[in-house]
């Protein structure tokens, strides 16, 4: 039986321009391409999963518009349940706008209707959140309903990994609850730099880290000492939404009740798939793709 992923998190359309470089203050910069490409974190681990052979949820808002449409739809293609992804009147669809250079990016975004993801929408599926295997959230919703979220799966022993992008100061109440943190390096520093935490805190909030680290793979910290999984060398078209991939594949493996190695393994090579293709969906594989790749590239993430 498949496993049940509940995502909750963003639906942003991602307006995609591919430049040679970055433009400097002030600067008008002749770009190559620009695409429109369906994004937001929350929308792409629930791709990423779903593609991987999870049953996932999604649980989100997006605008009454033409975006907000053609998002559900394409979400709906995918094979992700979207009844809870609930069109509002008041605001846009959440974009976002994305310099593409090298493979490299760097990304606004705005919101919009991922605001309208208020606690009370979130407490309204309570049951939706008792019923699944685990449950996967980012920061791209209000930060007060990432926190009914939580408070709720923990009441019904459900298993909570964090994705806390894009980074922000978080309550030691949230950071104490959740079972898996999966930060970047550079979102790890902040996390682990509050003045909240005591040495004990941080201490076991590090050994709930799994820290991505891009083309190097990831680390863990084992009885407090760091490990390392490293990943798979690629040919790199777009890195956006390699993190997103990764914590689908993990979210479906842990569910599956992989080792945490191993799913940090199988979700190394989800994370360096997804970045041969252009956008943050376009590469991520399915399962077989991912097998395949092992198998092909055994004992290259030793
Ligand atoms: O993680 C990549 C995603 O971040 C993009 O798809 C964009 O929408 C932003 O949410």
């Amino acid at each position: 039986m498949k496993k049940k992923v509940l995502v909750i998190g963003s639906i942003n359309m991602d307006l995609v321009t591919k430049t040679s470089r970055v433009p400097k203050i002030g600067e008008t910069l002749i770009g190559e391409a620009f695409f429109t490409i369906p994004g937001g974190k929350g929308a792409n681990q629930a791709v990423a999963a779903t593609r991987l052979g999870a049953e996932v949820t999604l649980i989100g808002c997006v605008g009454e518009d033409a975006f907000g449409n053609q998002l559900t739809e394409g979400l709906t293609k995918e094979g992700v349940i979207t009844s809870y992804v609930k069109p509002v009147t008041h605001t846009t669809t959440g974009t976002a706008s994305i310099t593409l250079s090298n493979g490299d990016n760097s990304i606004i975004v705005v919101p919009g209707a991922n605001f309208a993801v208020t606690p009370e929408y979130v407490q309204s599926f309570e049951q939706v959140i008792a019923e699944s295997d685990i449950l996967l959230l980012q920061l791209e919703i209000p930060l007060e309903s990432v926190i009914e979220a939580v408070n709720i799966a923990k009441q019904h022993h459900v298993k909570v990994i964090l994705n806390p992008a894009p980074i922000q100061t978080l309550p030691k109440d949230l950071l104490e609850k959740v079972d898996y943190i999966t930060p970047n390096e550079h979102e790890q520093e902040l996390l682990l730099n509050s003045p909240e935490l005591t040495e004990e805190e941080l201490k076991s909030v590090k050994a709930r880290c799994i820290v991505t680290k891009g083309s190097k793979g990831v680390m863990l910290y084992q009885d407090g000492v760091e490990k390392e999984i490293p990943s798979f060398e690629v040919d790199v078209v777009d890195t956006t939404g390699a993190g997103d991939s990764f914590n689908g594949a993990l979210a479906l493996s842990l569910s599956e009740g992989m080792s945490l190695e191993e799913a940090c393994q199988f979700a190394n090579a989800v994370g360096a798939l997804s970045v041969t293709k252009l956008g943050a969906q376009g590469g991520m594989p399915t399962k077989a793709e991912v097998e395949e790749f092992l198998k092909s590239r055994k004992g290259e993430d030793k």
